[in-house]
């Protein structure tokens, strides 16, 4: 059985969706989830949140900006000392331009996507991941063990369909698309995934990528349809449908895997 039983575990990104998902998936096998955010609010929702759906297990939260490395060793040194060593990083922060908001509409197409966008989502997404690796991973290292698990997506192993964001499904339609700093960073994020699984490998550190696809969040129909129409398994998946996957990559029950990518997406990057 996999287990994390005690195990600190720190999710970045732990007051979106996914990241309070981690956060009861890591409770649920007996580990103790340390959320990280910049947003104070969101994350006293997510504790809210954890609280109805775990209430018998312990939570830490804790705000940061992970593009500080300044404020990551500080992190780092107060989590040593009010809590211990860290035993897992999950590395699920991103800026995550979602197609049902403004956003995209502003930034869609590519030959005008604003660099500083590109950058931006780049820093958080990459750069972030990087130096959470840096200073938490480093301590992982320095002890012998330790499992890191950045959140790619399917969109880091096929690029964006864009028919799917008009009615019409025609290319010439298409206004408002996924923009290229996401697919690009989760390719980026594959490839560190696979650079410090590698580096670190000798002194059993792994590193491993989960390829979620896309979760069902009360999306438009359209985009919807257009999905599922491109999903074996004909739909998105549910909220909870990714616990699993993170108890496997960061417990002992992954011993023997490193600098690989599980791609759970219903089959979509198959076609
Ligand atoms: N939701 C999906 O359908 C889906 C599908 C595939 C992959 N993913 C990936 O899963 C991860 C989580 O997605 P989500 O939908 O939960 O996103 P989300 O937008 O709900 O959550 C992202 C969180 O990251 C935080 N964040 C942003 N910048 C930060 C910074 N500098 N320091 C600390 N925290 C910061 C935000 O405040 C937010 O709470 C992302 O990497 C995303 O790309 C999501």
């Amino acid at each position: 059985m996999a287990s994390l039983d005690q195990k600190l575990v720190l999710i970045t990104g732990g007051a979106g969706l996914l990241g309070l998902e981690h956060g009861v998936a890591v409770a649920t096998a007996g580990g103790i989830p340390i959320l990280v955010d910049i947003d104070v609010e969101a994350l006293a929702a997510a504790r809210s949140k954890f609280a109805e759906r775990m209430p018998n297990s312990q939570l830490e939260t804790r705000v940061a900006d992970i593009c500080s490395r300044a404020a990551l060793e500080e992190l780092a040194d107060e989590i040593s000392t009010s809590l211990g060593d860290v035993d897992c990083l999950i590395n699920n922060a991103a800026v995550n331009p979602t197609m049902d908001d403004g956003y995209s509409m502003i930034s869609g197409a590519l030959e005008t996507y604003p660099i500083e966008n590109w950058s931006r989502e780049f820093e958080v997404g990459v750069t972030g991941a990087l130096l959470m690796i840096q200073v938490f991973g480093a301590k992982m290292a320095g002890r012998g063990r330790g499992s890191i698990v950045n959140i790619a997506s399917d969109l880091g192993v096929i690029a964006p369909d864009h028919r799917i964001y008009t009615p019409t499904r025609n290319m010439e339609d298409v206004t408002s698309f996924k923009p290229v700093s996401y697919s690009v960073g989760k390719h980026a994020l594959i490839g560190l995934t696979k650079y410090v699984a590698t580096y670190w490998g000798h002194v059993n550190v792994r590193c491993n990528a989960l390829a979620p696809g896309g979760v069902f969040n009360g999306q438009n129909e359209s985009l919807v349809d257009g999905l599922e129409d491109r999903i074996p398994l004909r739909r998105m998946a549910y909220h909870d449908e990714y616990h699993d996957a993170v108890i496997f990559l960061c417990s002992d029950a992954s011993s023997y895997m490193t600098g690989q990518v599980l791609v759970m997406d219903g089959g979509r990057s198959v076609w």
